[in-house]
């Protein structure tokens, strides 16, 4: 067992940690001692950073049960070579079976993108989202803003989704007859339900 040290800083975050891990001990008996003997998550979650979507607690998975990658506004950029990196172990290395692209209305990335109201890295990062509002501005516009503005989150996941699928570790993978299946869902952050946008994929296009 590593020694533990008293905590200089953010002292609430590690009693919060220790009862935690303590409640997670009572309920389920060797639970840590279980997870370091393997990870074995039959998910991967791409989703936003925006901290109001947490993977594992709004699907209700454990430690163990889902990989998780984040970036602002659930990006899947095939020169990313972050994503493409968790893409390619998850795949190659953990097996997973379900990939889920998940975004999220109200998504500040999405606005931003059409507002083009970022500078710098968050503004090169969110330029494929505002050539997908450029793309679609004339049904986009025949909405009201609010809409406009949902339905662009949803547009960017169905991207996304198809982004994964054009993947060169995805297309192997299926290609050697991997079971890999791709999920664009989007988050309420208002109701805290998921909703499935039907871009479900088994195969390339
Ligand atoms: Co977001």
């Amino acid at each position: 067992m590593q020694e533990t040290r008293e905590p200089k800083h953010l002292k609430h975050l590690f009693d919060a940690n220790r009862a935690w891990a303590q409640q997670m001990e009572t309920e389920s008996p060797g639970f840590f001692a279980h997870l370091t003997a393997q990870q074995k998550p039959e998910y991967l979650w791409i989703g936003c950073s925006d901290s109001r979507v947490p993977a594992n607690q709004i699907t209700g998975l454990m430690p163990g049960e889902v990989f998780v990658h984040r970036n602002i506004a659930n990006v899947v950029l095939n020169t990313d070579l972050n994503c493409m990196s968790v893409v390619d172990f998850a795949v190659d290395v953990l097996q997973v079976k379900h990939i889920i692209v998940c975004g999220h209305y109200g998504c500040g990335g999405v606005e931003a993108a059409i507002h083009g109201n970022t500078t710098g890295a968050v503004d090169h990062w969110l330029s494929g989202i505002r050539d997908l509002w450029e793309e679609n501005f004339d049904t986009l516009s025949m909405l009201d803003e609010q809409a406009a503005r949902a339905r662009l989150c949803e547009l960017n996941v169905s991207q996304q989704v198809k982004s994964l699928s054009r993947s060169t570790v995805v297309r192997e993978a299926w290609a050697r007859g991997q079971d890999l299946e791709l999920h664009g869902w989007i988050y309420g952050i208002t109701d805290g339900l998921l909703r499935d946008l039907d871009e479900h994929r088994t195969a390339p296009d």
